[in-house]
């Protein structure tokens, strides 16, 4: 069965939740599984390689795309936020995607909207720190998107590696029925991780950028050399990002890979994260730390 607008090509964009019901109940009834794969557009690879995985998995593929408004700041880029839909939907077209889901704000809150999903714990140092609020409104709007696709799997990318913590909680919390998989960060050539906001960069800022993967490397090069203590690994990469001019950390932190408390030693598989402005964009990355024992 196909689902795929005939005149274009595209996936079929949908931008209502009763019409996506009503055309997701037929899939359910054929027995087909949903892939759901919830993205603020500006598509790159990375959103692309979660499709991807959606589409060798699932039956049925939907990406949504919707810049929510609820999880950015008063003082963030809201405004400025990418928005490339029409280039959005010829990438989806090339991956075969059946279904993109593309609502109004209206759509998704109404006027008088009151509930808010709050996860604890996880999300209260490193993002939660700097960004208040920013967590509530992801696991706000990703539930809403999880109960108006009903899928049997959401796909997330490592790259927000606090944020896929955010969510798996919240499933395990709520006995939410859809499965989260996480995936691996894509990176440009150069090792940069793929984001929306990299569009921001001049040519020159963006050289700047490589120092948070740089920084990452070290920090896996010096755990595989034996090095187990975190503050001095967490000093060394704040060295190498201080080689980009006017780089400006927010954090830079060690941590434990299901909990994000801090980390003193390393004695197992730990993550490095870190956030950082370069010429007034906010960058995030991470990366797994795993000794040999
Ligand atoms: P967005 O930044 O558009 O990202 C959508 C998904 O793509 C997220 O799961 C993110 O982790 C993943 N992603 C982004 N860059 C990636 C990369 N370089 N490699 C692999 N995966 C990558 O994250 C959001 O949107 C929003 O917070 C959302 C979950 C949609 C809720 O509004």
């Amino acid at each position: 069965m196909t689902y795929t607008s005939k005149q274009t090509d595209l996936p079929l964009v949908v931008n209502k939740v009763a019409q996506l019901r009503e055309l997701l109940d037929t899939v359910r009834r054929r027995g087909e599984t949903i892939g759901l794969v919830p993205t603020m557009g500006a598509l790159h690879e990375g959103h692309l390689s979660l499709v991807r995985r959606s589409k060798t998995a699932c039956d049925v593929t939907v990406v949504s795309i919707f810049v929510n408004p609820t999880q950015f700041g008063p003082d963030e880029d809201l405004a400025e936020y990418p928005r490339t839909l029409d280039a959005d939907l010829r990438s989806l077209a090339d991956c075969n995607v059946e279904f993109a889901f593309v609502p109004s704000n209206e759509e998704v809150y109404c006027p008088d909207h009151r509930t808010w999903v709050e996860v604890t714990g996880v999300t209260d140092p490193l993002e939660g720190k700097c960004r208040p609020d920013h967590f509530r409104g992801v696991t706000t709007v990703v539930l809403k998107l999880f109960n108006m696709v009903g899928a049997d799997v959401a796909y997330f990318g490592q790259k927000d590696y606090q944020q896929a913590m955010a969510i798996r909680r919240m499933v395990a919390d709520l006995n939410v029925p859809t499965r989260i998989e996480v995936c691996p960060t894509v990176r440009e050539p150069d090792g940069l991780a793929m984001s929306s906001r990299n569009t921001y960069l001049d040519p020159n800022a963006r050289r700047r950028a490589l120092v948070l993967y740089e920084s990452l490397e070290m920090a896996k090069q010096l755990v595989d050399e034996g090095n187990r203590d975190a503050r001095e690994i967490a000093e060394r990469m704040r060295q190498v990002i201080a080689k980009a001019e006017d780089a400006r950390i927010d954090y830079v932190a060690l941590a434990d890979p299901e909990t994000l408390e801090p980390v003193g030693e390393i004695t197992g598989p730990t993550v490095a994260l870190l956030a950082v402005h370069i010429a007034d964009t906010r960058l995030i990355d991470n990366r797994l730390l795993e000794p040999s024992l």
